[in-house]
């Protein structure tokens, strides 16, 4: 079967759709462009504005490349968990939608519907336990590909929770995603140990909220760092990350990891989401600007070159001007590298739904753009900061930037910036892919650097 995964939304949908493209490529499905497919599978997310109307006008496009009676649509993610029936009702060509925990039965259903033409189902419901994927990648027939490598070479994302407890005022996650379930910490070691093994020399740890990782009910035996600690001592791991974190639950031995592990990253994704006490406590995030700051003092302490990036909503209910100084304010002391920031939207039954009063359109639009020219100036400092330092970088692919004599490759700096490196005397085909190379940079953009190569690659 020909088939077509179209993804929107985080890590975490991009991870799932990677998983899912590998299940059925090992079930002698091939993924294919969209108008060469026969089966299409669309995963959702609804975390802002108005999902729900994309992922209706995509449908209809969609809907006119079904012209064979065998062909359909799989609806997956945050939307189809929450919407479930009213697709199948909506749209007859939707033959299967499946949420976050139903994503794990999805290969052996979509091999059915494309047999049974007749069949249609949902696969919404919660499991009590992490869902374990393994049984997607086993095929008699074919080598077994290593779960969860992603399609960077070199790279791998690893799903250590999934779901989240904390129920942000603002944020629909709890609801789509679930409670937060803790995978067995010997399946995660198991699963990168074979990665490892397999040739991914970093590894990025992901999860809703890792940092409260063994905290639920189907509890793990390790603490989010001491699962860390494990994962990092792997001979032959290069580098580790983890993604996304929750201030309220960063332990100090998460900090204090990031002075004694020579391959976790000195990278830091830390949502504020707000600089202002008065917002952080309506947006129940359970810590405040002191604390906030207190966390960033630590880490810059046990590692000065750590590279703090976060997420920010401007125009929350209530909001006043001097909240959102207190945003600007909180940017400066920190002074991010770089930073995702939103307007508000309301999403349904969340808390915040029922908050007023709202701040209007142009006032969050005004308060938003000015964040955001902020931020590109502090980005362009900081990495100008960085121009004449030799780096290690982890290269990717072919970089769009290229000249006569060499190819020029874009890669990732241990800090996660992007870096462009003109290699001279190489061909273009060479599989250099998660190669790593010493770089003296150059040059800085605004969005990333240029560097050169000033040692071997391997
Ligand atoms: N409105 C705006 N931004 C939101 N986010 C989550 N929910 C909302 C919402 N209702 C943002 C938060 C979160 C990121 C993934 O999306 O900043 O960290
Ligand atoms: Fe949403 Fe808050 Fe959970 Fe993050 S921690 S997923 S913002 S509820």
């Amino acid at each position: 079967m020909k088939f077509n995964v179209l993804t929107y939304g985080c890590q975490m949908n991009v991870h799932d759709s990677d998983w899912l493209i590998r299940a059925m490529e090992s079930r002698g499905w091939k993924a294919v462009e969209e108008s060469e497919a026969n089966i299409f599978i669309l995963n959702t997310c609804s975390v802002r504005d108005k999902p729900e109307q994309k992922v209706y006008n995509v449908l209809r496009r969609l809907g006119y490349l079904c012209t064979s009676p065998g062909d359909f649509v799989a609806v997956g993610g945050c939307v189809a968990q929450q919407i479930g029936e009213g697709f199948l009702e909506r749209f007859p060509y939707v033959r299967l939608v499946f949420g976050s925990d139903g994503i794990v039965q999805a290969p052996q259903y979509l091999e059915e519907l494309a047999v049974d033409h007749e069949k249609r189902l949902v696969l919404n419901d919660f499991l009590a336990q992490y869902p374990e994927r393994e049984g997607g990648l086993a095929n008699p027939n074919e080598e077994l590909l290593p779960p969860g490598i992603g399609t960077i070479p070199g790279q791998a994302f690893v799903n250590i929770m999934q779901g989240c407890d904390n129920f942000c005022a603002y944020c629909i996650v709890p609801y789509t995603r679930g409670r937060q379930k803790s995978r067995l910490s010997s399946a995660i070691i198991d699963e990168c140990r074979a990665l490892v093994k397999s040739g991914v020399r970093e590894i990025t740890l992901l999860g809703q909220n890792v940092n409260s990782f063994g905290m639920d009910k189907n509890g793990s035996d390790l603490s989010f760092a001491q699962l860390l600690y494990k994962i990092a001592e792997i001979e032959g791991l290069e580098r580790v990350r983890f993604t996304t974190s929750h201030p309220k639950d960063i332990a100090p031995e998460v900090i204090k990891a990031f002075g004694e592990l020579p391959n976790l990253c000195p990278h830091l994704h830390l949502p504020v989401q707000s600089g202002s006490d008065n917002i952080l406590k309506k947006m129940g995030r359970k810590y405040d600007r002191a604390r906030y700051l207190g966390i960033v003092e630590g880490l810059k302490e046990v590692c000065p070159e750590i590279a703090l990036t976060t997420d920010i909503i401007v125009g929350f209910p209530g909001e006043t001007d001097e909240d959102f100084e207190q945003t600007m304010d909180i940017m400066e002391r920190v002074r991010f590298e770089s930073s995702f920031s939103f307007k508000y939207s309301d999403r349904p039954g969340v808390a915040a739904l029922k908050m007023m009063p709202k701040v209007p359109e142009d006032v969050a639009q005004k308060r938003l753009t000015r964040l955001q020219e902020r931020q590109k100036h502090i980005t362009r400092e900081c990495l100008e900061e960085l121009d004449g330092n030799d780096m290690i970088v982890l290269l990717e692919r072919n970089s769009k930037w290229q000249e006569d004599g060499g190819v020029a490759w874009r890669g990732k700096d241990p800090g996660g910036r992007v870096v462009n490196i003109f290699i001279e005397g190489i061909e273009g085909h060479l599989p250099l892919g998660g190669k790593l190379v010493k770089a003296k940079i150059i040059e800085a953009k605004n969005h990333s650097l240029v560097g050169v190569k000033v040692g071997d690659l391997w």
